[in-house]
């Protein structure tokens, strides 16, 4: 259940309920921390993710009602000279990409705490839903550093140059109410609600076309890293695709029909 602890002690697990992935941070004394273990464990779960072609969805969420994920583990990096640095900010952006570049859609659903490389795994997910006590923010330059797993990037991008220095230069903390206004998140609900309510939107997902939803997927994140024009021949590409695919005959069949599509 949502918000417990679940007595196992894998850094990340990994569940399958009707067809969507379900991965849980899963070290909530330290607020779900992201050490190397979690990363390399995350990295192995998107991975064996990536390769189960039975799933439509994936949601990723952290155990505890306090955090979804507190950031990078402080007591690591403390450690670290600026070659190890370079490695550890190197991973990092590697598994966030691998989520970001997921053929699926992956949804982060945020209970608590999303600061630093928390925040930052919630950017690389395709949807964020938050709980009424989310709390995001990048604090690195409190601790004499920048965020290094892509917030510098996503972030400006995802909320703008202004609120994204803004929040990054202050170290400051959004509540759930401000990061809906920004467009940080999609959606806003009552504690405890966050994994339920991805979960309820995973399920809307998986009753589409797959196929469909991966290439809407590709054409707005490929599309965003280029000009409009350039954007708009990758939709014209992927669209057409979708014509030599047998989601497109089942879809229209199915609405001709006046019946429920089957993908
Ligand atoms: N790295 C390592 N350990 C962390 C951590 C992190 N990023 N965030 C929290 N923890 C640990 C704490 O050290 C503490 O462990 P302890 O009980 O062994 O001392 C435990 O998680 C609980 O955290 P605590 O600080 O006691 O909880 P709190 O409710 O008082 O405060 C936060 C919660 C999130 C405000 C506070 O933990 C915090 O500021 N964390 C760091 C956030 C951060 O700067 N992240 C970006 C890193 S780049």
């Amino acid at each position: 259940m949502e918000g417990y602890e679940t007595g196992d002690s894998r850094p990340v697990l990994f569940e399958i309920e009707d067809g969507v992935g379900i991965i849980t941070l899963n070290r909530p004394r330290q607020l779900n921390a992201l050490n190397k273990e979690v990363l390399e464990s995350l990295r192995s779960v998107v991975e064996e993710a990536r390769s189960n072609g039975s799933l439509r969805a994936l949601v990723i969420t952290g155990t505890g009602p306090k955090a979804f994920v507190a950031g990078a583990d402080i007591g690591e990096m403390a450690a670290m000279d600026p070659e190890g640095a370079s490695s550890f900010s190197e991973f990092g952006q590697s598994v966030f990409e691998a989520i970001e570049r997921h053929p699926k859609p992956v949804i982060a659903a945020i209970n608590g705490y999303a600061l630093g490389g928390g925040c930052e795994l919630a950017l690389a997910c395709d949807i964020r839903i938050a709980a009424e006590n989310a709390r995001f923010g990048q604090p690195e330059v409190g601790l004499g550093i920048i965020p290094g797993f892509g917030g510098t990037q996503r972030l400006a991008r995802l909320v703008g140059k202004t609120m994204a220095l803004d929040m990054i230069l202050s170290a400051r903390m959004v509540g759930a109410e401000e990061a809906l206004r920004i467009g940080l998140v999609s959606r806003v609900v009552p504690e405890g609600k966050a994994l339920s309510e991805a979960l309820a939107l995973a399920g809307e997902i998986s009753r589409k076309s797959p196929y469909a939803v991966s290439q809407a997927k590709k054409a707005v994140r490929e599309g965003l890293l280029g000009t409009l024009h350039d954007g708009l021949k990758i939709e014209r590409e992927l669209f057409a695709a979708c014509f030599s695919h047998p989601d497109r005959e089942e879809g229209m069949r199915a609405f001709r029909e006046k019946r429920k599509a089957e993908f």
